[in-house]
């Protein structure tokens, strides 16, 4: 037999022989499913006018994905899907290769450029520049204006208050007819930072950010890490930024729609780093969404400690907490009402006095227990069950969120009109 130890060196070196897991890392499964979901989902009916209207003009998009990183943001845009598409269809994104006319990322990070363009080097359309925006637009005096600004995962909060003015003002300037902004900031009131909430809103307030959550628990606590200063931000401070820079920029800078993202799932929620009472939900909900392995419901139900002084926030905690809890109770007693054959006992009643999206939701639980229980290929509960749990919880976050920044993200998005 020949030496096969070169090929498995050479696969091993290759980087695809990796383990990938949706339980852990940078692209975990709250990641893929849920945040950059929630965000393409609200982006949708905005970016789907904007397409439109190029389209009637024969223009192409262009894009200025700002804090580009590796280029996430071209894959969350392209996968921005039409909303009544129906089964057949498979082509159903806004972005396509017709309809993309540049993407443009710019980040002072010359390792995840680098990164960048050999993800995407290979798309003619995609260019990847250093730049740094704390300073103003990264952009060159000759360079077309872009229909969609656009940033992702708390870039905006590497950014102290006159800085992000002086972008905003400058963004505006640069701006066409008709532009999409996408801004995306650090929620001054996750609960994962709990213990760094203020009573008063000191301006430019800024947290030390460790990125501790991507090493697992055992190596998490020896480690000496080095933190990123990052603004946490409040809607009563954005709006208030918005309204100074369209006043100096002589445009209205107009939000549309401001929303909290990741509200119980916030990535240090499992790591407890600044608040002692955070349950590991990002985890618990890592697992509904991971193939072939069935979660402990029991780890998803939430108990949410107030914090005295902060009357608002603390509401809207409590109602959040008791309709996702409701939720997963709901689903637990659905499960059991099934035995190993199928048969089902009954199904448990679902509480008129509940939030219509609390009942809608059980409502669709209990559909899919319905339909599917009975399949005996495969692991029904961990592959079809779980994850509709995962979607389920995800859409009580996008109905009941309210934009307090009480999410690990606190999203605007804004059109500029001249
Ligand atoms: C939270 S990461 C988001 C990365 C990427 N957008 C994503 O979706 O994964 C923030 C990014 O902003 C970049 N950044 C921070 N400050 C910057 C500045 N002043 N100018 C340009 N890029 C900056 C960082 O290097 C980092 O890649």
């Amino acid at each position: 037999m020949g030496d096969t130890s070169g090929v498995y060196r050479e696969a091993a070196n290759s980087g695809m022989y990796e383990k990938v897991s949706g339980l852990t890392g940078k692209y975990d499964n709250v990641r893929r499913y849920w945040e950059d979901e929630i965000t393409r989902i609200f982006t949708r009916p905005y970016l789907a006018g904007l397409v439109a209207e190029k389209i009637n003009n024969m223009e192409r998009l262009r894009i200025l994905d700002l804090g580009c990183g590796s280029g996430d943001g071209l894959e969350l845009l392209k996968s921005v899907n039409a909303k009544d598409a129906s089964l057949v269809d498979h082509q159903v994104s806004h972005i396509t290769p017709e309809t993309l006319g540049v993407y443009r990322g710019v980040d002072m990070s010359e390792l995840l450029i680098e990164q960048a363009r050999e993800v995407h080097g290979s798309n003619g359309k995609v260019r990847f520049e250093l730049g740094d925006f704390s300073v103003g637009l990264p952009v060159a005096e000759n360079d077309d204006s872009y229909d969609i600004y656009f940033s992702s995962f708390g870039t905006l909060s590497h950014l102290k208050d006159d800085q992000l003015v002086r972008l905003l003002v400058d963004i505006a300037k640069h701006s066409g007819r008709h532009a999409l902004l996408i801004c995306d900031w650090l929620g001054r009131y996750s609960y994962e930072w709990q213990e760094l909430w203020q009573l008063e809103e000191e301006p430019n307030y800024m947290m030390d950010y460790v990125v501790s959550y991507i090493y697992p628990e055992e190596e998490r606590l020896d480690k000496e890490l080095d933190c990123l200063t990052l603004r946490l931000v409040s809607p009563r401070e954005i709006v208030s930024l918005v309204e100074r820079a369209s006043a100096e920029a002589g445009t209205d800078i107009e939000l549309q729609v401001m929303f909290d993202r990741s509200v119980f799932v916030g990535r240090h929620m499992d790591t407890g780093d600044y608040c002692k009472y955070c349950q590991p939900l990002r985890e618990a909900v890592n697992s509904l969404f991971e193939v072939n392995l069935r979660t402990d419901l029991e780890t998803l139900i939430a108990d949410y400690n107030a914090r005295d002084g902060f009357p608002e926030v603390n509401r809207f905690f409590e109602m959040y907490q008791m309709s996702w809890n409701a939720l997963v109770r709901y689903t637990m007693d659905l499960l059991s009402h099934y035995d190993s054959e199928g048969n089902s006992t009954g199904l448990p009643p679902i509480p008129g006095t509940y939030p219509e999206i609390v009942q809608g939701m059980m409502r669709n639980m209990q559909n899919i227990v319905e339909s599917c229980h009975w399949i005996s290929v495969g692991d029904t509960r961990a592959n079809i069950i779980e994850p509709q749990l995962g979607y389920a919880l995800r859409e009580l976050e996008m109905k009941l969120q309210k934009g307090l920044g009480c999410g690990h993200g606190l999203v605007g998005i804004y059109e500029i009109r001249k």
